[in-house]
Protein backbone atom coordinates (compact mmCIF):
# COMPACT_ATOMS: atom_id res chain seq x y z
CA UNK A 1 0.00 0.00 0.00
CA UNK A 2 1.38 3.09 -1.14
CA UNK A 3 0.09 6.21 -0.06
CA UNK A 4 0.42 9.79 -2.15
CA UNK A 5 0.15 13.30 -0.74
CA UNK A 6 0.91 17.06 -1.72
CA UNK A 7 2.45 19.85 0.31
CA UNK A 8 1.54 22.77 0.23
CA UNK A 9 -0.31 24.87 -2.40
CA UNK A 10 1.10 21.90 -4.90
CA UNK A 11 -1.94 20.47 -6.58
CA UNK A 12 -1.66 17.41 -9.20
CA UNK A 13 -1.93 14.57 -6.32
CA UNK A 14 -5.36 12.67 -7.74
CA UNK A 15 -4.12 13.51 -11.32
CA UNK A 16 -0.53 11.97 -10.22
CA UNK A 17 -2.17 8.72 -8.47
CA UNK A 18 -4.42 8.29 -11.64
CA UNK A 19 -1.21 8.14 -13.73
CA UNK A 20 0.47 6.01 -11.29
CA UNK A 21 -2.78 3.34 -11.66
CA UNK A 22 -2.55 3.75 -14.99
CA UNK A 23 1.28 2.55 -15.86
CA UNK A 24 1.52 0.64 -13.00
CA UNK A 25 3.61 -1.77 -14.31
CA UNK A 26 1.82 -5.34 -15.64
CA UNK A 27 4.67 -7.88 -14.05
CA UNK A 28 4.08 -6.44 -10.47
CA UNK A 29 1.36 -8.03 -8.27
CA UNK A 30 1.15 -10.85 -10.58
CA UNK A 31 -0.57 -8.76 -13.15
CA UNK A 32 -3.74 -8.05 -10.71
CA UNK A 33 -4.63 -4.16 -11.28
CA UNK A 34 -3.85 -2.08 -8.36
CA UNK A 35 -7.14 0.06 -7.04
CA UNK A 36 -6.83 3.59 -5.84
CA UNK A 37 -8.93 4.61 -2.82
CA UNK A 38 -9.44 8.52 -2.46
CA UNK A 39 -9.26 9.39 1.09
CA UNK A 40 -8.85 13.18 0.51
CA UNK A 41 -10.36 14.49 3.94
CA UNK A 42 -11.01 17.74 1.58
CA UNK A 43 -13.34 15.82 -0.07
CA UNK A 44 -13.29 13.36 -3.60
CA UNK A 45 -12.33 15.33 -6.88
CA UNK A 46 -13.63 11.71 -9.51
CA UNK A 47 -16.98 11.33 -8.89
CA UNK A 48 -17.86 14.56 -10.18
CA UNK A 49 -14.77 15.04 -12.96
CA UNK A 50 -15.63 11.61 -14.41
CA UNK A 51 -19.80 11.61 -13.80
CA UNK A 52 -19.45 8.46 -11.38
CA UNK A 53 -21.77 8.03 -8.59
CA UNK A 54 -20.13 7.76 -5.28
CA UNK A 55 -21.39 4.66 -4.30
CA UNK A 56 -20.06 2.35 -3.59
CA UNK A 57 -17.44 4.03 -2.28
CA UNK A 58 -14.92 5.14 0.64
CA UNK A 59 -18.21 5.55 3.05
CA UNK A 60 -18.71 1.81 2.13
CA UNK A 61 -15.17 0.76 2.81
CA UNK A 62 -15.33 2.87 6.43
CA UNK A 63 -18.77 1.99 7.01
CA UNK A 64 -17.51 -1.75 7.02
CA UNK A 65 -14.28 -0.38 9.02
CA UNK A 66 -15.20 -1.63 12.56
CA UNK A 67 -16.45 -5.53 11.15
CA UNK A 68 -13.85 -7.75 12.33
CA UNK A 69 -13.40 -8.99 9.23
CA UNK A 70 -14.30 -5.88 6.75
CA UNK A 71 -13.51 -7.57 3.32
CA UNK A 72 -12.02 -6.55 0.31
CA UNK A 73 -12.09 -2.64 -1.17
CA UNK A 74 -12.56 -4.41 -4.03
CA UNK A 75 -15.98 -4.31 -3.63
CA UNK A 76 -16.20 -0.57 -3.34
CA UNK A 77 -14.32 -0.03 -6.50
CA UNK A 78 -15.34 0.89 -9.60
CA UNK A 79 -14.42 0.85 -13.35
CA UNK A 80 -12.78 4.66 -14.40
CA UNK A 81 -12.47 4.79 -18.47
CA UNK A 82 -9.03 4.82 -18.83
CA UNK A 83 -8.66 1.01 -17.04
CA UNK A 84 -8.17 2.32 -13.60
CA UNK A 85 -10.53 0.67 -10.95
CA UNK A 86 -10.69 3.52 -7.43
CA UNK A 87 -12.88 3.15 -4.54
CA UNK A 88 -14.19 6.78 -5.16
CA UNK A 89 -15.20 9.68 -2.41
CA UNK A 90 -17.91 12.37 -1.99
CA UNK A 91 -17.50 15.44 -2.49
CA UNK A 92 -18.13 16.91 0.46
CA UNK A 93 -15.15 17.73 2.95
CA UNK A 94 -17.59 16.66 6.25
CA UNK A 95 -18.43 12.96 5.05
CA UNK A 96 -14.80 12.71 3.49
CA UNK A 97 -13.41 13.69 7.23
CA UNK A 98 -15.71 11.08 8.98
CA UNK A 99 -15.10 8.41 6.94
CA UNK A 100 -10.86 9.35 7.50
CA UNK A 101 -11.78 9.25 10.92
CA UNK A 102 -13.60 6.03 10.77
CA UNK A 103 -11.26 4.28 9.44
CA UNK A 104 -8.81 5.51 11.85
CA UNK A 105 -5.44 3.95 12.97
CA UNK A 106 -6.89 0.28 11.35
CA UNK A 107 -6.77 2.09 7.61
CA UNK A 108 -3.86 -0.15 6.69
CA UNK A 109 -5.50 -3.31 8.20
CA UNK A 110 -8.80 -2.25 6.42
CA UNK A 111 -7.50 -0.87 3.49
CA UNK A 112 -4.90 -3.82 2.61
CA UNK A 113 -8.19 -6.04 3.06
CA UNK A 114 -7.86 -10.02 4.02
CA UNK A 115 -5.12 -12.68 2.94
CA UNK A 116 -6.21 -13.37 -0.63
CA UNK A 117 -6.52 -9.73 -1.22
CA UNK A 118 -3.36 -9.65 -3.53
CA UNK A 119 -2.47 -6.34 -5.67
CA UNK A 120 -1.31 -2.36 -4.41
CA UNK A 121 -3.97 -0.19 -3.04
CA UNK A 122 -2.80 3.21 -4.42
CA UNK A 123 -4.67 5.80 -1.16
CA UNK A 124 -4.90 9.51 -2.27
CA UNK A 125 -5.01 11.21 0.97
CA UNK A 126 -5.08 14.89 -0.47
CA UNK A 127 -2.60 17.12 1.39
CA UNK A 128 0.15 16.01 3.89
CA UNK A 129 -0.79 17.72 6.68
CA UNK A 130 -4.05 15.38 6.76
CA UNK A 131 -1.63 12.13 6.34
CA UNK A 132 -2.88 10.34 9.37
CA UNK A 133 0.42 9.26 10.62
CA UNK A 134 -1.11 5.51 11.39
CA UNK A 135 -1.35 5.30 7.69
CA UNK A 136 2.14 6.44 6.80
CA UNK A 137 3.43 4.25 9.63
CA UNK A 138 1.71 1.27 7.65
CA UNK A 139 2.11 2.27 4.29
CA UNK A 140 5.14 0.62 2.22
CA UNK A 141 5.47 4.05 1.33
CA UNK A 142 4.82 7.47 0.63
CA UNK A 143 4.77 10.07 -2.86
CA UNK A 144 5.00 13.41 -1.82
CA UNK A 145 3.89 15.80 -4.78
CA UNK A 146 5.31 19.59 -5.11
CA UNK A 147 5.53 21.97 -7.20
CA UNK A 148 9.14 22.89 -8.38
CA UNK A 149 9.38 26.81 -7.57
CA UNK A 150 11.61 27.43 -4.48
CA UNK A 151 8.39 28.43 -2.22
CA UNK A 152 6.80 24.97 -2.90
CA UNK A 153 9.55 23.28 -2.36
CA UNK A 154 10.33 25.10 0.99
CA UNK A 155 6.77 23.03 2.36
CA UNK A 156 8.56 19.81 2.31
CA UNK A 157 11.53 20.66 4.64
CA UNK A 158 8.93 20.02 7.78
CA UNK A 159 8.31 16.53 6.31
CA UNK A 160 11.62 15.61 6.62
CA UNK A 161 10.76 13.35 9.40
CA UNK A 162 8.41 11.19 7.34
CA UNK A 163 11.28 9.48 5.44
CA UNK A 164 12.24 8.01 9.19
CA UNK A 165 8.53 6.78 9.86
CA UNK A 166 7.60 5.94 6.15
CA UNK A 167 9.75 3.15 4.97
CA UNK A 168 9.87 4.75 1.18
CA UNK A 169 9.44 8.57 0.47
CA UNK A 170 9.58 9.59 -3.16
CA UNK A 171 9.40 13.35 -4.34
CA UNK A 172 7.41 14.02 -7.14
CA UNK A 173 8.06 17.42 -8.59
CA UNK A 174 5.13 18.47 -11.06
CA UNK A 175 6.16 20.92 -13.76
CA UNK A 176 9.19 23.19 -14.33
CA UNK A 177 11.81 23.17 -11.58
CA UNK A 178 14.90 24.64 -11.44
CA UNK A 179 16.38 21.99 -8.78
CA UNK A 180 17.90 19.31 -9.33
CA UNK A 181 16.92 15.72 -7.42
CA UNK A 182 19.75 15.52 -5.40
CA UNK A 183 19.21 19.20 -3.94
CA UNK A 184 15.34 18.19 -3.59
CA UNK A 185 16.39 15.01 -1.86
CA UNK A 186 18.95 16.94 0.47
CA UNK A 187 16.59 19.47 1.89
CA UNK A 188 13.19 16.69 2.14
CA UNK A 189 15.08 13.67 3.21
CA UNK A 190 13.02 11.83 0.33
CA UNK A 191 14.77 8.52 -0.90
CA UNK A 192 14.56 9.16 -4.26
CA UNK A 193 13.02 11.74 -6.77
CA UNK A 194 10.85 12.02 -9.82
CA UNK A 195 10.25 14.38 -12.36
CA UNK A 196 6.45 14.71 -13.62
CA UNK A 197 6.03 16.55 -16.76
CA UNK A 198 3.31 19.47 -16.81
CA UNK A 199 1.08 17.76 -19.99
CA UNK A 200 -2.15 19.21 -19.84
CA UNK A 201 -3.42 17.13 -22.94
CA UNK A 202 -2.79 14.20 -20.80
CA UNK A 203 -4.13 15.55 -17.51
CA UNK A 204 -7.38 16.32 -19.22
CA UNK A 205 -7.83 12.16 -20.19
CA UNK A 206 -6.93 11.35 -16.12
CA UNK A 207 -9.73 14.27 -15.27
CA UNK A 208 -12.39 12.77 -18.02
CA UNK A 209 -12.39 16.53 -19.87
CA UNK A 210 -10.77 14.48 -22.87
CA UNK A 211 -12.09 11.12 -24.43
CA UNK A 212 -8.75 10.32 -26.04
CA UNK A 213 -6.98 7.47 -25.05
CA UNK A 214 -3.33 7.99 -23.46
CA UNK A 215 -0.57 5.78 -24.87
CA UNK A 216 0.92 3.32 -22.41
CA UNK A 217 3.48 2.02 -24.80
CA UNK A 218 5.96 2.83 -27.90
CA UNK A 219 7.67 5.80 -28.91
CA UNK A 220 4.44 8.45 -28.34
CA UNK A 221 3.75 7.31 -25.34
CA UNK A 222 2.40 9.79 -22.58
CA UNK A 223 5.49 11.60 -21.18
CA UNK A 224 2.85 11.86 -17.88
CA UNK A 225 2.80 8.09 -18.08
CA UNK A 226 6.44 7.49 -18.52
CA UNK A 227 7.01 9.40 -15.44
CA UNK A 228 4.47 7.43 -13.75
CA UNK A 229 5.82 4.37 -14.82
CA UNK A 230 9.75 4.95 -13.09
CA UNK A 231 7.88 6.65 -10.17
CA UNK A 232 5.97 3.22 -9.76
CA UNK A 233 9.51 1.41 -10.37
CA UNK A 234 11.06 3.39 -7.21
CA UNK A 235 8.15 2.39 -5.37
CA UNK A 236 7.95 -1.41 -5.84
CA UNK A 237 11.86 -1.58 -5.96
CA UNK A 238 12.60 -0.16 -2.49
CA UNK A 239 15.85 0.31 -1.30
CA UNK A 240 16.45 -0.75 2.49
CA UNK A 241 14.97 1.34 4.67
CA UNK A 242 16.83 3.57 6.51
CA UNK A 243 15.31 1.67 9.98
CA UNK A 244 16.21 -1.61 8.52
CA UNK A 245 20.36 -0.50 7.69
CA UNK A 246 21.33 2.95 9.21
CA UNK A 247 24.90 2.46 7.51
CA UNK A 248 23.38 1.73 4.60
CA UNK A 249 25.01 4.04 1.36
CA UNK A 250 23.17 8.12 0.97
CA UNK A 251 19.78 7.41 -0.41
CA UNK A 252 19.20 7.51 -3.93
CA UNK A 253 18.64 11.16 -5.05
CA UNK A 254 18.41 11.19 -8.39
CA UNK A 255 16.15 8.36 -10.75
CA UNK A 256 18.98 7.64 -12.87
CA UNK A 257 21.85 7.82 -11.12
CA UNK A 258 22.25 5.63 -7.37
CA UNK A 259 22.27 9.22 -4.83
CA UNK A 260 25.80 7.63 -3.62
CA UNK A 261 27.32 8.75 -6.41
CA UNK A 262 25.61 11.84 -7.07
CA UNK A 263 25.15 12.82 -3.16
CA UNK A 264 28.91 13.95 -3.16
CA UNK A 265 28.77 16.21 -6.39
CA UNK A 266 25.12 17.60 -5.44
CA UNK A 267 26.47 18.41 -1.67
CA UNK A 268 27.65 21.94 -3.18
CA UNK A 269 24.22 22.55 -5.08
CA UNK A 270 22.38 21.66 -2.07
CA UNK A 271 23.44 23.77 -0.15
CA UNK A 272 22.22 26.77 -2.20
CA UNK A 273 18.53 25.11 -1.97
CA UNK A 274 18.76 24.73 1.65
CA UNK A 275 19.68 27.77 2.19
CA UNK A 276 17.27 28.75 0.33
CA UNK A 277 14.47 26.72 2.22
CA UNK A 278 16.24 27.90 5.89
CA UNK A 279 15.30 31.20 4.94
CA UNK A 280 12.03 31.29 3.26
N1 LIG B 1 1.04 16.81 -14.61
C1 LIG B 1 0.02 17.62 -14.92
N2 LIG B 1 0.00 18.23 -16.12
C2 LIG B 1 -1.01 19.09 -16.42
N3 LIG B 1 -2.04 19.38 -15.60
C3 LIG B 1 -2.06 18.79 -14.40
C4 LIG B 1 -1.04 17.88 -13.98
N4 LIG B 1 -1.33 17.47 -12.73
C5 LIG B 1 -2.46 18.08 -12.39
N5 LIG B 1 -2.90 18.89 -13.37
C6 LIG B 1 -4.12 19.70 -13.36
O1 LIG B 1 -4.16 20.44 -12.15
C7 LIG B 1 -5.49 20.44 -11.65
C8 LIG B 1 -5.49 19.88 -10.23
O2 LIG B 1 -4.99 18.55 -10.31
P1 LIG B 1 -5.40 17.41 -9.28
O3 LIG B 1 -4.58 16.24 -9.64
O4 LIG B 1 -6.87 17.24 -9.23
O5 LIG B 1 -4.89 18.04 -7.93
P2 LIG B 1 -5.27 17.67 -6.43
O6 LIG B 1 -5.82 16.30 -6.40
O7 LIG B 1 -3.96 17.79 -5.70
O8 LIG B 1 -6.25 18.69 -6.00
C9 LIG B 1 -6.34 19.61 -12.60
O9 LIG B 1 -7.01 20.49 -13.48
C10 LIG B 1 -5.33 18.80 -13.38
O10 LIG B 1 -5.73 18.52 -14.70
MG1 LIG C 1 -7.39 15.50 -5.43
Amino acid sequence: MFAVASVKGSPGVTTTVMALAASWPADADGGVRPVVVEADTAGGDLAARLGLAHVPGLLDVAAAARRPRPGSVLGAAQELPFGVRAVLAPAGAGQCREAVRLLGADAGRVLRGGPDDVGTVLVDVGRVETLDQGLAGVADGLVLVTRGGVDALAHLFPHRELAALTRRVVVAVVGPCAYGPAEIAAVSGAHQVVRVPWTPASAAVLCGTSAKRLRASGWRRSPLLAAAERLAGHLLHAAPSPRQAPDAPARAANEAEPASSAASAANEHASVLATEVASA
